[in-house]
C-alpha cells in the first residue's frame, strides 16, 4: 500500500505552520507577553526559539522524514540497533501526549466557536442565545467540544493531501488576512499607542528573570507543536529532503510572525480597554488570563457597537480556524499509527481516535477544576521537554550509521552537518536539561 503524502514542499510548510499556529500563538503568546513585561518576553522568546525550539523541531521532522513512518515505528526504527523497545515506547508516549493535548485543546477551541456564534447571534438580534453562548457552562462544553472534534475528524478522514494539505492551504491565508484587518482596526483606537510601546520596547532588566525564561521556553515548545509526534508524522509525509533546515526555518518564521502579530493586536487592545475605563491590570499582571479573551476583549468589542460585533465574530472565527489546523496534526499521530500498524482504514481510525478524544475531554469537563490545569501542566512542562530531549539523543547518539547527525560519512557529504550535529548532540540536551531541572524543582 502506498502512503498518502503532501504533494509539494509548500503544502508541507503550510500544513506544519497550520499545526504550529494555534491558540498558543493567538491566546498564549500575548497573555504571556502581557504578564511578563511585553517586549522583554518577546526578546527572550525569540532567543529560546532560535537556540532550542527550532533545533528540536528539526530533530523531530528529521526522524519522521528519514524513516517515512508513523512516530511509533519511526522511533522504533531509529533506535533499532541500541534501544529498540524504548524507541517504540517513546513513540507510544507521544501518542498519549497527542491525545492529552486534544482532550483540553478541543474544549478551549469549543469556547472559541461558541463566542464566534455568540457575536453572530447578537448581530441577528437573538440576545438570550448570544448571552448563553458567551457564558461558561458545562452544557456549553458538552455541546461545543464534540462539534469541534467532529470538524477536525471530517478533515483528517479525507487524508493527507485531500484533507490536511488542502484545508491548511485554504485556512492559513484566511487567518492572516483576518489578523491583519483586526490589527489595522485596533491601532486606530484611542490608547493603542501606549500598548504598542509596551510591546515593542523591551525592559532589559527583566530579561534574566528565571520565571520569564521558563514561560518563554514552554510557550515556544507548545507553539511549535514539538514533542508529541505531530511534526514527525507530517515530516514522514514529505518526500525525503536534504533541506529540512530551510523548511524548519520557514515554519518557525511563520509561527513566530503570527505570534508577533497576535501580540500586536492583543496588547494594544488591552490598553484600549484600559483607556476606556476597564480594569485590565493589577500589579502589572492581567487580572485573569481567561478574562483577557473572554471578558476584556468582548467588552471592548461590544463598546464599539455593531461594528464591534462583526470584529468579535471575525476574531473568534480566527481563533477557531487556528485551533482546527492544530487539532488535525495531533489527531493524525494516533490515526497514522492505527492505519499503518493495525491495518485500520483511515475512516475507522479517525472516528475511533475522535471517540477516545471525546471521552477524555468529557472526563476533563466533569472534573474540570482538578484536571484541566494539571493535564496542561504535565504535557507542556514534562512530556514535551522530555520528548525533545529524547529526539536530540536519537539524532545525536542513538541512530544507526548514516542517519546519526554526527556521522563522519554524512559530515563528509555536507560540511555544515558536522557543526549542526554537534550542536544537537551536545549543546541542546545540556541546555534543555538545565531549563527542565529549573522548571521541575
Ligand atoms: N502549536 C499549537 C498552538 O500553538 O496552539 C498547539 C499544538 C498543536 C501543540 C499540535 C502540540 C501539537 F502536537
Amino acid at each position: 500500500m502506498t502512503r498518502d503524502s503532501f504533494h509539494s514542499r509548500i503544502g508541507f510548510v503550510l500544513a506544519a505552520a497550520g499545526s504550529a499556529i494555534g491558540l498558543g500563538n493567538i491566546w498564549g503568546f500575548p497573555t504571556n507577553a502581557a504578564n511578563n513585561g511585553g517586549g522583554a518576553f518577546l526578546f527572550v522568546y525569540l532567543v529560546v526559539t532560535l537556540l532550542l525550539a527550532l533545533p528540536a523541531l528539526y530533530a523531530e521532522i528529521y526522524i519522521g522524514n528519514q524513516t517515512q513512518k508513523n512516530p511509533v515505528s519511526a522511533l522504533g526504527e531509529a533506535c533499532a540497533e541500541r534501544i529498540p523497545r524504548f524507541g517504540r515506547f517513546a513513540g507510544k508516549l507521544g501518542l498519549c501526549g497527542a491525545i492529552m493535548m486534544l482532550s483540553f485543546y478541543t474544549i478551549v477551541a469549543g469556547w472559541m466557536l461558541a463566542h464566534a456564534l455568540s457575536a453572530v447571534a447578537s448581530l441577528v438580534g437573538t440576545t438570550d442565545l448570544s448571552v448563553w453562548l458567551a457564558t461558561d457552562s458545562t452544557v456549553r462544553n458538552v455541546i461545543f467540544t464534540p462539534i469541534f472534534i467532529v470538524l477536525g475528524a471530517l478533515i483528517v478522514h479525507q487524508g493527507v493531501h485531500s484533507g490536511i494539505e488542502r484545508w491548511s492551504a485554504r485556512l492559513m491565508p484566511m487567518l492572516l488576512i483576518m489578523l491583519v484587518g483586526l490589527i489595522v482596526y485596533i491601532l486606530q483606537q484611542d490608547g493603542a499607542m501606549a500598548g504598542l510601546k509596551q510591546y515593542l520596547i523591551p525592559d532589559f532588566s527583566q530579561v534574566t528573570n528565571p520565571s520569564l525564561v521558563i514561560s518563554a521556553m514552554g510557550q515556544a515548545f507548545f507553539s511549535l507543536s514539538i514533542g508529541v509526534g505531530g511534526m514527525m508524522v507530517y515530516g514522514s509525509y514529505m518526500a525525503k529532503d536534504k533541506d529540512i533546515g530551510k523548511l524548519v526555518l520557514s515554519i518557525g518564521a511563520l509561527d513566530t510572525f503570527i505570534a508577533f502579530l497576535a501580540g500586536l493586536l492583543i496588547i494594544p487592545a488591552l490598553f484600549v480597554a484600559q483607556h476606556a475605563g476597564q480594569q485590565v491590570f493589577a500589579d502589572d499582571q492581567l487580572i485573569g488570563e481567561g478574562q483577557l479573551i473572554f471578558q476584556i476583549l468582548p467588552t471592548l468589542f461590544s463598546s464599539m457597537g455593531t461594528i464591534g460585533l462583526v470584529v468579535a465574530a471575525a476574531f473568534f472565527s480566527l481563533l477557531s480556524i487556528a485551533a482546527l489546523t492544530s487539532t488535525i496534526s495531533s489527531t493524525e499521530v494516533p490515526v497514522a499509527y492505527l492505519v499503518e500498524e493495525k491495518s485500520f482504514t483511515r475512516r475507522k481510525a479517525t472516528w475511533l481516535i475522535s471517540a477516545i478524544v471525546l471521552m477524555a475531554s468529557m472526563v476533563l469537563v466533569a472534573f474540570f477544576d482538578v484536571l484541566f490545569g494539571l493535564i496542561i501542566q504535565v504535557l507542556t512542562t514534562i512530556m514535551q521537554p522530555l520528548s525533545c530531549l529524547f529526539y536530540f539523543i536519537v539524532v545525536g547518539w542513538v541512530w544507526k550509521r548514516g542517519n546519526k547527525l554526527k556521522d563522519k560519512a554524512r559530515i563528509a557529504e555536507h560540511k555544515w552537518l558536522g557543526l549542526w550535529g554537534n550542536y544537537l548532540a551536545f549543546v541542546c540536551p545540556i541546555l534543555l536539561t538545565v531549563v527542565f531541572v529549573n522548571v521541575a524543582f
